[in-house]
């Protein structure tokens, strides 16, 4: 039978019962790199009106940014930078960067967080939109970097001839970057 807490309020918890939760939990923490590629295989087939599908975009971002010899947590950042385009339609940006958080940079982190007003430089103006939204981060000592990611990336990743690597090459990265957060308010109970 499986273990389960008795508590029926958390203020009545004991050491034993979270002693069971928090076994749990480093198993179903582990699989997150699983859940976090399913996810990402939402984007497939989603187009848009876009030349290229959402998980196509990803692929290419991320293939553009290895190839340009960015870092693992960079370009897992590159390959998740969209993923939130399924539950964040308003926010996008902060739904990416929330899961790749524990295990990236502040820069990488800061990167995907904000991609949202940087790309809109290239297309804001057809919207009637402001372009240069990003100015209101030029202070930030992340905007050159940002401004990158976009310019040499995302904004670049459209088409449809390109060679993207597959899902399959990216999958060994996304797995050692999500091995171990290098900061969460959690990180002590994923310790054994
Ligand atoms: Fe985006
Ligand atoms: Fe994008």
């Amino acid at each position: 039978m499986v273990e389960r807490a008795k508590f029926r309020e958390m203020k009545d918890g004991t050491k034993e019962d979270w002693a069971i939760i928090g076994a749990e939990y480093r198993e179903f923490a582990k699989d997150l790199p699983d859940r976090v590629l399913d996810h990402l295989k939402l984007l497939d087939g989603d187009f848009g009106g876009f030349p290229v599908c959402r998980l196509e975009h990803s692929l290419q971002t991320a293939t553009r940014a290895h190839r340009d010899g960015r870092d693992e947590q960079y370009v897992v950042m590159a390959l998740l930078h969209d993923i939130g385009d399924t539950l964040g339609s308003y926010n996008h940006p902060e739904v990416g960067a929330a899961i790749i958080k524990p295990f990236v940079t502040e820069e990488v982190h800061w990167i995907c967080q904000n991609h949202g007003a940087f790309q809109g430089y290239y297309y804001f103006h057809h919207l009637g939109m402001d372009r240069d939204r990003r100015e209101n981060f030029r202070a930030s000592p992340h905007f050159g970097a940002c401004a990158e990611f976009c310019e040499k990336y995302d904004q670049a990743a459209f088409d449809p001839d390109y060679d993207s690597e597959p899902l399959e090459f990216f999958e060994p990265m996304v797995r050692r970057v999500m091995a171990k957060p290098l900061a969460s308010m959690y990180a002590k109970a994923v310790e054994e």
